[in-house]
């Protein structure tokens, strides 16, 4: 520690505090300034535009300031640390052991709300729940929708079922420890999962490595394995569609695995940045 800052001095001002905290997070953050400012906002329970109108005034417990920097420093995601991820339209609480939810969800979501709307589909399931983040912006944009969604883990299901209550959806959305969708004896239209894709050996950042449930992330030694059991178990309960996020790096063996399973019919769709992301399948 250095300096005035980082003394436990409750003198410390905002602007000081922020210097420290911004030399804190070079290493572990690509925005170090914005993200101390995000933090000391937290931390004070005020908008980031107070920093700068207060910039002299002292920061009240700067060891607590001090403790929420230093996980950050360590490479802790920011979400975990603050509780909550923005998503969608929405802010999610998120806590360690839940994925946070990645922006690439969101083209899942509106390629599922697009089959959902066309075909007036009534009722869902999804696979790995996880912050409820697809589920619980589903059942806002359709407010008849009736959703099952399942999650091998305990973290994922009570987090999910605080998103749900947060905004009132629990006549709405289910919640069920399942794996895939064993637990679920119901028939649904539509099945909708970000399933853990990624190969077992895949180098992730640190951040996402030391802190983000395995469960979430991978999906066996290949990376493609649950995708492919899923399909294979929507196909055989007689779901009429499956919507599924997928790696960028996915679309050639999915498709060969399509065409050996059988459907009506298969369309992948991309990210912004052109990246192939995820399908849409048509059963027979
Ligand atoms: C990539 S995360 C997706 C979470 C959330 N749906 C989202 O998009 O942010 C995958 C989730 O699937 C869950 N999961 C992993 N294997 C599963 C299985 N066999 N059956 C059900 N859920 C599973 C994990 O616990 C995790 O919550």
């Amino acid at each position: 520690m250095t300096g005035k800052a980082g003394s436990g001095n409750d003198l410390t001002t905002l602007k000081e505090a922020l210097k420290w905290a911004t030399a804190q997070l070079t290493e572990s953050c690509e925005r170090p300034q914005f993200e101390a400012e995000l933090l000391l906002a937290h931390h004070l329970g005020r908008e980031r535009i107070y920093l700068m109108m207060h910039s002299d005034d002292p920061v009240e417990d700067f060891a607590g300031f001090e403790a929420l920097v230093q996980r950050r420093a360590a490479h802790e995601p920011y979400e975990y640390i603050v509780g909550e991820a923005s998503f969608y339209d929405i802010y999610l609480k998120v806590a360690p052991g839940v994925l946070i939810p990645r922006p690439e969800t969101e083209l899942l979501i509106d390629e599922a709300a697009k089959m959902i709307a066309r075909e007036h589909i009534t009722s869902i399931a999804e696979i790995g729940v996880g912050s409820g983040a697809i589920s619980v912006v589903l059942a806002r944009q359709f407010p008849n929708l009736k959703i099952i969604a399942t999650d091998i883990c305990d973290a994922p299901l009570r987090i999910a079922g605080e998103n749900v209550e947060k905004f009132g959806l629990h006549e709405q959305v289910t919640l069920r420890k399942s794996n895939l969708l064993d637990e679920v004896n119901e028939n649904v239209e539509l099945v909708v999962s970000n399933p853990p894709y990624i190969a077992e050996d895949f180098m992730l950042e640190k951040n996402v490595a030391d802190y983000e449930p395995k469960e979430a992330l991978f999906g066996g030694r290949v990376g493609d394995e649950l995708l492919r059991q899923i399909i294979l178990d929507v196909k055989a309960r007689g779901v009429k569609w499956l919507a599924c996020e997928m790696g960028y790096d996915q679309k050639e063996p999915i498709q060969a695995f399509i065409n050996e399973v059988g459907v009506k019919s298969v369309r992948f769709y991309k990210d912004l940045a052109g990246f192939d992301r995820g399908f849409v399948i048509e059963f027979m």
